[in-house]
């Protein structure tokens, strides 16, 4: 059993207001209006058909900007997930509102992006969103660490996935708002790993417990989106966000590397279990990606490198 979610909070808040101010100091003020290329874009004609060949794209590409945008629509039902968890009246209030407002600053960029380039069908888009949000479809995890432990990942994820849509982009402009967007999502994601590496600290056995559950159950966001598991589907086979880009990066490059989940000191026996439980989890993960890789090589797929 880990400490309790009020307890746990309270020792984390001085942690969360250095990561505060540090992500403050980090960000930089930026402009979706400077850099939507307006001057590409013409009126819709009402009732107007979008043709795809307006802007030819890989589907897979289209696929990630649809999954990636309508994600960013649904931030204010991730706002009431952390809301509800943090707390209202420390420097987690400031930090959620600020969090929703960056990420609303992305569907801003993206739409505009999309719709003057004629890149996504307009009218399948609004509807996508409009279900979307009347759903509320968010992971809602049970406990403090669970969320930090969640969106830590779901950051990261979401970083590679923006900067590797991009990179497919056949467009300059649309490749550095991606990368732009890519670069915010970046600064979230350090926020929320290094609350959790402060609650490994402070709570190993509930943060190891945490992380079995959270690596176990995770699913990229945009689960509840229309389509979302052909879009998926789609989105990996590309290598935009897929199981070797999963394993490497996310599974070893934080749980493994950075959190360093084999050496965490001070477990009960539960967390012991836990944390064995899924080291083995992430070798098979491993295996997966490494067969997954291997197809994809035989087939001849280009993917997403630099
Ligand atoms: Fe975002
Ligand atoms: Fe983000």
């Amino acid at each position: 059993m880990g400490m309790h979610d009020a307890a746990l909070l309270a020792e984390l808040i001085p942690h969360a207001e250095r990561l505060f101010d540090r992500h403050v100091g980090a960000a930089r003020e930026w402009f979706p209006h400077e850099m939507v290329p307006w001057g590409r874009g013409r009126d819709f004609v009402a009732g107007e058909a979008w043709d795809p060949d307006e802007y030819p794209m890989a589907d897979a590409v289209r696929s990630a900007l649809y999954v990636n945008l309508l994600t960013e629509d649904n931030l204010p039902y991730y706002f009431h997930t952390i809301d509800n968890h943090f707390g209202k009246d420390s420097v987690f209030r400031a930090w959620d509102r600020r969090w929703t407002a960056e990420e609303n600053r992305h569907a801003i960029v993206m739409r505009d992006y999309l719709t003057v380039t004629r890149a996504l069908d307009p009218v399948a888009l609004e509807r996508a969103r409009m279900a979307q949000m009347c759903q509320a479809v968010v992971p809602e995890p049970d406990t403090v660490v669970d969320t930090l432990v969640y969106v830590a990942l779901q950051e990261l994820a979401t970083r590679i996935s923006h900067r590797n849509t991009g990179k497919l982009l056949d467009d300059r402009v649309g490749f550095d708002i991606m990368a732009r967007v890519a670069a915010d999502e970046n600064l979230h994601y350090l926020f929320y790993r290094d609350l959790v590496t402060a609650a490994l600290e402070i709570d190993p056995s509930g943060a190891v417990a945490a992380i079995e559950r959270q690596v176990r159950d995770f699913e990229m966001p945009g689960v509840g989106i229309i389509g979302f598991s052909q879009h998926a589907a789609a989105i990996a086979k590309a290598g935009i966000y897929d199981f070797p880009i999963h394993h490497e990066q996310i599974l070893v490059g934080v749980v493994l590397r950075h959190w360093k989940l084999e050496t965490v000191e001070g477990l009960d026996p539960a967390a012991e279990a836990a944390r064995e439980r899924t080291v083995t989890h992430i070798a098979r993960v491993g295996r997966v990606a490494a067969r997954y890789a291997a197809r994809r090589q035989e087939a001849g797929v280009p993917l997403p490198v630099a």
